[in-house]
């Protein structure tokens, strides 16, 4: 069934540690659909699917995979595959319509069923209480780059904590803010789809602020031991040479994609680097006295979602090393490695890399892989299995990376493939397939693909060993 050999698999295995998590991971637009149902009221995403052309193929998240109406069938696909933890994500406008007031009973009462669910499946419930879907309401406000939306987040995430906190042992207060500010507020690529650098980075430290905030309202208002954390997308950025302009560029994406999220989070303090990089942009963030006392209130658990890791160069096809407007160039080349079907390079060692870096810059945190997987071209045969053979290997590759991270030091605690099922992949909608279950979209059929069935058996063989 796998790709690579079962002695390879069974070396792998014994590199996971006893107790590993083995999981799945969703988030509520890219799977739910129903999203004018029981109150919810319109995200950025609802709004940003509208734009003409800003998601391939116009597909929006208005049916998705259904899994509102499904959601106890899903669950027992889960349970088949053998699996110990699905982390899913809170849509905030179904659970507080408008992003602010009280709560709203039918629509938590949505995630209270799933948690009973999963619960009674012997399946632990893992919530990210933000995964992308801002109140449009708030939006209208201002968005990220408002202040008040961190104080909206909090509320939000309070509403959420005291209806689940009893059942759920595991918080995340964000899913990847790196996506959120910069596709987000400065590429254009997310909704709300702007275009305003600094405003991009004022995104970034009011999200990284709402995190802090709500992190310490949950710890106070904790009935119990929970664990609280946050999950960034984080990447190795390799130098495509040792000169210094290349190692320059390399130091620089670093800044901007890893340790501006992990030094105020663990250090308490944003990195001197990246803050004169900004200034020399004309940036600055809008840290107010006491900011990073919240940002930096202590975590029990890093989630890291990984999917490839890039080369910087610091020279433009030129041979410039300074842009039009002065400022150093930092720009990616290829690695020259097989790529997947979203065009991202297959790149295990860099998942190494990054898992033992974070365990040296930010040591005594412990991690979880939140996220990662695969987007192929998959191909069903009639009865709609599909024999994943690529997606299966990248499995095993990246696998095989994290139990290298755990043997050179990193405190890995488990892995969380991305995603349970295919599902609506944001600006490319359902074009990228990354589900270990495929979702037939013109029947809502579920089949397990042989990834699943790997994993299934992976995880079953680590619980034996
Ligand atoms: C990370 C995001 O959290 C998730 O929503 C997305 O589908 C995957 N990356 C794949 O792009």
């Amino acid at each position: 069934m796998s790709t690579t050999s079962v002695s390879g698999d069974a070396e792998l295995i014994a590199g996971l540690p006893a107790g590993f998590r083995w999981g799945v991971a969703t988030s509520a637009y890219q799977i739910e659909g129903a999203v004018a149902v029981d109150g919810r009221t319109p995200s950025i995403w609802d709004t940003y699917c509208r734009v003409p052309g800003a998601i391939d193929n116009g597909d929006t998240g208005d049916i998705a995979c259904d899994h509102y109406h499904r959601m106890p069938a899903d669950v027992a696909l889960i349970k088949d595959l053998g699996l110990d933890t699905y982390r899913f994500s809170v849509a905030w406008p179904r659970v507080q319509p408008r992003g602010k007031g009280p709560v709203n009973p039918a629509g938590i009462a949505f995630y209270d069923r799933l948690v009973d669910e999963l619960l009674v499946h012997g399946i632990d419930p893992w919530v990210t209480l933000y995964h992308w879907d801002l109140p449009q309401e708030l939006e209208d406000t201002g968005g990220w780059p408002v202040r008040d939306t961190a104080y909206r987040f909090a509320d939000y995430s309070m509403l959420v904590f005291d209806a689940l906190s009893d059942r759920v042992d595991t918080w995340t207060t964000l899913n990847e803010p790196w996506c959120s500010a910069m596709l987000g507020y400065a590429y254009g690529a997310h909704a709300p789809g702007r275009r305003e650098y600094p405003a991009a980075l004022a995104a970034v430290h009011h999200l990284l602020l709402g995190h802090g905030l709500a992190t310490v309202r949950m710890r106070e208002a904790a009935p119990r031991k929970v664990d609280i954390g946050i999950t960034l997308n984080v990447a190795t950025a390799y130098p495509a040479s040792s000169s210094e302009p290349d190692v320059e560029a390399a130091r620089h994406a670093d800044g901007m994609g890893r340790r501006i999220y992990l030094d105020p989070l663990v250090h308490g303090h944003y990195p001197a680097d990246v803050v004169a990089d900004l200034a020399a942009e004309g940036v600055e963030l809008p840290v107010e006295d006491g900011d990073l006392e919240l940002i930096s209130a202590p975590i029990d658990v890093l989630g890291v979602n990984y999917y490839f890791s890039q080369k910087f160069t610091g020279y433009a096809e030129d041979g410039r090393t300074v842009d039009d407007a002065g400022q150093p160039i930092s720009r990616t080349i290829p690695l020259d490695k097989p790529r997947t079907a979203m065009d991202w390079e297959i790149v295990p060692e860099g998942f190494t890399d990054l898992l033992v870096s974070i365990a040296r810059d930010y040591p005594g945190l412990p991690m979880v892989i939140t996220e990662n997987g695969s987007a192929f071209e998959d191909h069903a045969d009639a009865s709609g299995f599909v024999a994943d053979t690529d997606r299966t290997a990248y499995f095993t590759s990246h696998l095989a990376a994290v139990a290298e991270a755990i043997r050179q030091g990193a405190d890995i605690r488990g892995y969380l493939a991305w995603s349970l099922m295919d599902n609506f992949e944001w600006a490319y909608g359902y074009a990228k397939r990354f589900g270990i279950i495929r979702v037939d979209y013109e029947t809502q059929a579920r089949t397990p693909k042989q990834s699943a069935l790997y994993l299934k058996d992976l995880a079953q063989r680590h619980r034996g060993q």
